[in-house]
């Protein structure tokens, strides 16, 4: 029998003869224990993942605002506040969930274009360490709730550098013809309001060009066009503190090969440095890399609908997951690995792994080669970012149940939806 072996870009996901092991856990006997579909995590993957960011970043003032939006569990976040993350927030329920997980809102940024005045007002009385604002309307607004709550704003400006991150078009932001961030041809003007409005305090500058970058030379060039921003904004006489990178670092789901996030950053601060603003407190923004290949989706087969090869028919394996359960197939066409939790021998035939829903996009793979059998479990990989929370309960469906192996420990972090909490706050209309 061969040495159990590291999966593609997960090294904590080994194929150990037959059985697949998530940190030394066999993922069938997780999928049957707690049911499917099942979204299973590894602490030690998040953590690790999370120290290549410190590794580079040690000796030198900085914040790593982890962007929970790509998997906001409360033990994930309890995971990364304990190991001393800020978060990166999009909205006040984002923040909720940051103070219910023992996070600190002093290390919290609040980013998004469309911040409304309840949510300033909650960031402003739970005291997080700045705005990133992405337009003028913003600020105005911004000052005014400030002004009115008694507390003045904290305030970056996201920057739009007008860099090509090479990726996604629905996942690019640092373009012009994004609507995310502040023209860079706008930017001092902007920097210059934000300083004149009294309820607003300018402590930074941020940007976020995009998700699933596989390179490091757009990080490259949005650092030289930030760092001519900070000489121009400071010449104006207004002081930066920080200097945030943002976010966006990919993760291999097939053959790309992202640079380790340890060589990104320490490309970036050479950069931060050779400029002379090394004494500055760097931030990053990481989500997907700090924890999308820390989890799996495990799932049943339930029916299997070979289709008439005469007739150029497809196989379609039928299993319990679907588009709401992980969107990234059906709306970005995502290509992820799906693996047998137990292989089996035999030829393999072509499937289309798809879900129960009534959607012919509903699909988690196309054209996969597997060995499969009615009652299997499989494993859809690098599923620990941006799937469940872009979950939904379309077709009525409960979303998964979730479990975080910390070790030897297995820990269930989300109890799975039953329909009744579904409809739970609907009426009947009287009579
Ligand atoms: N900061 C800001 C302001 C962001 O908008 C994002 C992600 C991040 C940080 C974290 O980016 P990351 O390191 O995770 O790439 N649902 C899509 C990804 C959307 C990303 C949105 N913004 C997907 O499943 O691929």
């Amino acid at each position: 029998m061969s040495a159990p072996a590291a999966l593609p870009g997960a090294p904590h996901l080994v194929r150990d003869g037959a059985v697949l092991r998530l940190d030394g856990h066999d993922l069938a006997a997780l999928g049957r224990r707690f049911g499917t579909p099942l979204y299973v995590y590894s602490r030690r993957a998040m953590l690790d993942a999370l120290a290549g960011y410190q590794r580079a970043l040690q000796g030198r003032r900085h914040l790593v605002c982890y962007a929970m939006k790509a998997n906001s569990n409360l033990a994930v976040l309890q995971t990364f506040a304990q190991a001393g993350c800020g978060f990166d927030i999009v909205s006040g329920g984002e923040l909720d969930r940051v103070l219910a997980a023992g996070g600190d809102a002093a290390k919290v940024v609040f980013s998004g274009v469309g911040k409304t005045a309840a949510e300033m007002r909650q960031a402003l009385v739970a005291g997080v360490r700045c705005f990133n604002v992405e337009s003028e309307g913003e600020l105005e607004r911004l000052d005014e709730v400030a002004r009115a709550t008694g507390v003045r704003a904290p305030v970056s400006l996201r920057v739009n550098p007008d860099v090509d991150a090479g990726t996604h078009p629905y996942i690019s932001t640092g373009l012009k013809g994004n609507k995310f961030g502040i023209a860079h041809a706008d930017a001092l003007a902007a920097y210059r309001r934000a300083a004149a409005l009294p309820g607003l305090r300018v402590v930074g500058i941020d940007c976020h060009i995009g998700s699933q970058i596989t390179q490091v030379e757009p990080y490259l060039d949005t650092a030289e066009r930030m760092l001519d921003l900070v000489v121009q904004v400071e010449a104006a006489g207004i002081a930066l503190e920080h200097i945030d990178f943002g976010g966006g670092l990919g993760i291999t789901y097939t053959d790309e090969a992202p640079p380790p996030a340890e060589t990104l950053v320490r490309r970036l601060l050479e950069r931060v440095d050779a400029r002379g603003f090394g004494d500055r407190e760097i931030l990053f923004e990481p989500g997907r890399s700090l924890v999308g290949n820390a989890g799996v989706l495990l799932t049943e087969v339930q029916y299997l609908k070979p289709g008439r090869t005469d007739e150029g028919g497809r196989n379609f394996c039928i299993v319990d997951a679907a588009m709401n359960d992980l969107m990234r197939p059906a709306m970005y066409q995502a290509w992820m690995r799906i693996e047998p939790c137990r292989q089996r021998d035999g030829v393999p035939l072509r499937w289309d792994i798809v879900g129960p829903v009534c959607e012919s996009g509903d699909w988690l793979g196309r054209e996969r080669d597997l060995v499969v059998q009615a009652g299997d479990l499989l494993a859809v990989l690098s599923a620990g970012a941006y799937g469940m929370t872009m979950a939904s309960n379309y077709n009525t469906r409960p979303r998964a149940a979730e479990v975080l192996l910390d070790g030897t420990q297995v820990h269930l972090v989300r109890e799975r939806e039953s329909t009744a909490e579904l409809f739970a706050r609907e009426r009947l209309l009287p009579g």
